[in-house]
């Protein structure tokens, strides 16, 4: 069955004090209740954290890797390097990786196939632009998405596979989709997987919506029946916040 997560795209912020420090907070201040909890700090804390997390719920995450084994790829991340620091989920396909550093669709089924041919969980996001949104185009945008990256997998394979719906539109922006806004997104995702695979890869898939998620709106997002919790930016650097969005699942 799916699971309830909320998760932390700290992106590109915290040196490794700030870090350390970031972490003790949240073990200090997260709720226990029934979510996933998971954060994704840059790759150079990523080992510092997930040795700070050891004996928590708290799931360190990468926020992205490349799809090569190894090689001459400078500057780049492969799947059997995270895995030998104990990262075992990495985040794929952010709009700010699409838009700042062009990876595409094509480029996205290559990285989820490494880090599932890898027996990692991917957090893919994916998620429509304010034009498409107004233009009523949406719902093409999020399907074609999906379709391009994740559609030539095997029904085994969405076990593994967590899914963002992030409208880039609300990224960062202080604007949020309306809790019916995510709902009738979420419900369309499903959907559209259950015409691809079946029902049971839809229902078993958990939708996280991402996109200025904070503490006074997220009870009301996560309330929705096919929102499974959120994938959480700026809100996610603050310990007060973050813990504030997890209790909503209290
Ligand atoms: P935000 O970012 O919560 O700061 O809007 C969300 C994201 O980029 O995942």
């Amino acid at each position: 069955m799916r699971k309830n997560i909320v998760a932390g795209n700290w992106k590109m912020n915290m040196n490794q004090e700030q870090t350390a420090q970031l972490i003790a907070d949240l073990k200090e201040a997260m709720p226990s209740n029934d979510a996933s909890v998971m954060i994704a700090p840059t790759f150079v804390n990523l080992a510092k954290a997930v040795e700070l997390t050891e004996g928590t719920n708290i799931e360190v995450i990468a926020q992205n890797m490349h799809f090569e084994a190894s090689g001459a790829y400078t500057g780049e991340i492969s799947a059997d390097m995270l895995k030998s620091i104990g990262i075992q989920t990495v985040i794929l396909g952010h709009s700010e990786r699409r838009a700042y550093f062009g990876e595409t669709d094509e480029i996205l089924a290559k990285k989820v196939k490494a880090a599932l041919d890898n027996g990692m969980q991917v957090v893919f996001c994916f998620g429509e632009e304010l034009d498409e949104r107004k233009s009523g185009e949406h719902f093409n945008v999020v399907e074609s998405q999906l379709k391009n990256a994740l559609f030539e997998l095997p029904a085994s394979a969405w076990s593994q596979i967590v899914l963002a719906y992030e409208p880039v539109w609300a990224i960062g922006t202080g604007e949020t989709a309306s809790a019916d806004q995510a709902q009738e997104m979420h419900a369309f995702i499903r959907k559209t997987i259950a015409a691809q695979y079946s029902n049971e890869v839809a229902d078993q898939v958990s939708v996280l919506y991402g996109g200025s998620v904070k503490p006074n709106n997220a009870s009301e997002i996560f309330s929705k029946p096919d929102v499974d919790g959120g994938l959480i930016g700026g809100a996610s650097l603050n310990a007060e916040d973050f813990s504030g969005i997890a209790v909503a699942f209290s």
